[in-house]
């Protein structure tokens, strides 16, 4: 991987690092379950993923699917752009916007949307989450279906605010922290990034994974009401595979009027 060529890694350079290593082959079982996942809709639909990244892992149904990518992340969507180049994804629509300025006015109507990789948890209360998903709703046709993931926040090891601040080179925004279990190397970088604990400075385990200490991370009660309550159907949970534990849903937009 080449060295980013400003002294700080972008979101983008940070989240494959550690998310996806090797690829779009680092989660190898994922692109096939999805297709499998997906397999009741029509080949040529219409497939929205809200909080694309670097388009991992919807880039690989590139084939079956019309795609349109979108994150509010500018580095992400200049590395989905890249990525989609790279799996000869010819067909795309980057769209470098937040989930919550996407209107069917400008964009049409998607017969699935896709937030994948605990998007989700980046709303800041329960309120932003029903807000999202009625988004979403607006965004789909009757019929058309949601797949989304949240991550298992590991609350026995973590608690929520408890870790404060990065240490290493890194320096995420400001309520973030990073952790990493192992020592990474991008370019001729080594990132050797340790969390501590924000009161006693000793370090805390390590996880592989990004969390920030003001996500909102939904229970599964809270996500199964609030897909009840903002316009859809059938919800169903479903075994997503890969390395890390997710709860993650299938749902069905009702057609009740309840969105435009
Ligand atoms: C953990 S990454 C997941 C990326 C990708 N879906 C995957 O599975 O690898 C979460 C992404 O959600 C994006 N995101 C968070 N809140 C968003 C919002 N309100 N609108 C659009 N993108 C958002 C972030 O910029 C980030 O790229």
């Amino acid at each position: 991987m080449p060295l980013p060529s400003s002294a700080m890694p972008s979101v983008a350079d940070l989240y494959e690092l550690i998310y996806y290593p090797g690829g779009s082959n680092a989660d190898p079982e994922l692109p096939a379950w999805l297709h499998q996942l997906l397999s009741k809709r029509t080949p040529g639909a219409d497939l929205l993923d809200v909080a694309c990244g670097t388009g991992h892992p919807t880039l690989l149904l590139g084939d079956v699917y019309n795609l349109t990518l979108a994150d509010k992340d500018r580095s992400m969507i200049q590395r989905a752009r890249r990525n989609a180049r790279l799996s000869g994804v010819a067909v795309c629509r980057f769209l470098h916007a937040r989930w919550e300025e996407l209107s069917s006015a400008s964009l049409g109507k998607f017969d699935v949307i896709i937030c994948a990789g605990n998007a989700l948890a980046q709303c800041s209360d329960a309120a932003a989450i029903e807000a999202s998903l009625r988004t979403w709703a607006s965004l789909l046709r009757p019929e058309g279906l949601l797949y989304v993931d949240v991550r298992e926040f590991p609350t026995g090891r973590f608690r929520r605010n408890e870790l404060l601040e990065l240490y290493g080179p890194v320096h995420w925004q400001r309520h973030a922290y990073l952790v990493i279990a192992r020592e990474r190397r991008l370019g001729n970088r080594l990132y050797r990034t340790k969390v501590l604990h924000p009161i006693s400075g000793r370090g805390v385990g390590a996880a592989t994974a990004i969390y920030r200490t003001d996500y909102f991370m939904p229970t599964k009660t809270v996500l199964l009401r609030s897909l009840e309550t903002c316009g859809y159907k059938d919800v169903q949970e479903v075994r997503r595979p890969g390395k890390w534990v997710f709860n993650a849903y299938t749902a069905v937009r009702r057609n009740d009027g309840l969105s435009p």
